[in-house]
């Protein structure tokens, strides 16, 4: 017989050796009873499906669920072959991290200053275009999240919802205001001191779009702006009930702060409406528009973010637009480390483009960036499921950066330096 027993094992014998037998028992109410647990948790149906997301690609299927097709891939797609955003999607995947052990993580601080003010996470809310399309909850949603989560929000020239009522819904919180700069100056400098007046503290002045990028899934999709009603429309929004019941019974999405006459691609818009013209010439008449931080976003070489430095503004965002520019620019993430060596001393260096997840805004954060912008990874979040949807891209987002933190073997962001991070 075996000298131990353990719970649940007889002592048994075959063919002259000693065995463990598991013991049966026929099924006993008392002891599963108390293991039934009822399945619907605590919120509305909405955030009850949204927490089932367990990382970002599950938000951007529940989107893609959610929402027309031509509309999931405005939001998804990007320029030319995509090429720019699927190596930023895989320079992140090469990011290999180097993590200290024996360090004492119970308690994480992920708080930070960007720009002169802090933030409780080292991430912003990326300005997004033409948002109310996305969901009827539109920016205000986004900026609702943000708000309650204390880091930035960033509202696009392109959005769906005024200055103004952003700052309704967020008024002890931080606004950015980005700016494309028209062909008529007169309206963007009012557009300026709207945003002034209404309390948003820094310029993003973005400078990666001269003309649109050529976004071929719209071109495919014939996606226009605004959307035209057309049998494909009610088709497509057929299969996506719930979208349509929105669409059809909301205000429909319109630009707040730009009229569009006709029905047209979001790229023939910025190709119409944007000054091409724009140079370093117009940083001064930027700088004098507005008294908070200037901050230039679309940087894509070592070369301008010394001249940019030169020129004083007070920050730069390496970003390629989410790739949804020029195809096969330079990777932000892989151009980061040298633009901080050169720059990062006199001015603070963010980035964008492909970060999906707490593990690229740590690794980003090691890599050298003040702080991180993440666009797609909101506006999943909007599509799966409005605000309770972007709450969740918020929450996973902020989850993942702890834990990664804590797995890393740090505990305040300063702590994020470059011997936790390689490239393989
Ligand atoms: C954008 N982006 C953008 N940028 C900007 O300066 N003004 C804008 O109006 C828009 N509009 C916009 C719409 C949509 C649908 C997307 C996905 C992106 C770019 C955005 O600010 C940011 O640079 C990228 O989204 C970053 O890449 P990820 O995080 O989406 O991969």
């Amino acid at each position: 017989m075996p000298e131990e027993s353990f719970v649940g094992y007889q002592a048994g014998e075959s063919h002259g050796k000693t065995l463990l037998i598991m013991e049966r028992q026929s099924p006993r109410w008392s002891e599963f009873a108390p293991l039934l647990k009822p399945s619907f948790g605590a919120g509305t149906r909405t955030e009850r499906k949204v927490a089932k997301a367990a990382d970002i690609s599950d938000l951007r299927e529940m989107g893609r669920r959610r929402t027309p097709k031509p509309v999931f891939d405005y939001v998804d797609g990007a320029a030319g072959d995509e090429i720019s955003i699927q190596r930023s999607r895989d320079a992140f995947n090469r990011i290999e991290f180097m993590p200290r052990v024996l360090r004492d993580v119970s308690n994480v601080s992920t708080s930070t200053t960007i720009l002169g003010r802090e933030s409780s996470m080292p991430f912003v809310f990326a300005p997004t275009g033409y948002t109310r399309m996305m969901h009827a909850e539109g920016e205000i949603a986004v900026a609702r999240v943000a708000a309650k989560a204390g880091i930035p929000y960033s509202l696009s020239t392109m959005g769906t919802t005024t200055p103004e009522d952003i700052a309704k819904v967020s008024s002890d919180a931080r606004r950015w205001f980005q700016l494309y700069t028209w062909r008529d100056r007169d309206r963007s400098a009012a557009l300026l001191k709207r945003a002034q007046a209404s309390g948003f503290d820094v310029m993003l002045l973005t400078v990666d779009v001269p003309v649109g990028g050529a976004r071929l899934r719209d071109v495919r999709s014939g996606l226009t702006i605004p959307p035209k009603l057309t049998w494909q429309t009610f088709l497509h929004g057929a299969a996506r009930p719930f979208w349509l019941a929105d669409f059809l019974t909301t205000p429909p999405p319109a630009f707040a702060t730009l009229k569009a006459d006709e029905s047209i691609t979001m790229s023939q818009i910025a190709s119409n409406l944007f000054d091409p013209s724009v140079s370093f010439a117009d940083l001064d008449w930027f700088r004098s528009m507005w008294k908070g931080p200037l901050v230039v976003k679309g940087v894509q070489t070592v070369a301008d973010a010394v001249l940019l430095a030169e020129a004083g503004v007070d920050g730069i965002i390496v970003s390629n637009h989410g790739g949804r520019q020029l195809d096969r620019a330079a990777t932000p993430i892989e151009l980061l480390p040298q633009i901080v060596a050169e720059v990062g001393k006199h001015m603070e260096v963010l980035l964008d483009t492909g970060v999906r997840s707490g593990a690229d805004i740590a690794a980003a954060m090691a890599m050298g960036a003040k702080a991180v912008l993440v666009g797609r990874a909101y506006l999943y979040g909007l599509m799966a499921g409005g605000e309770a949807g972007v709450q969740r891209a918020y929450d996973i987002l902020s989850t993942e950066l702890i834990r990664t933190m804590q797995l890393l073997g740090v505990t305040s962001i300063p702590e994020l330096t470059p011997d936790l991070v390689r490239f393989r």
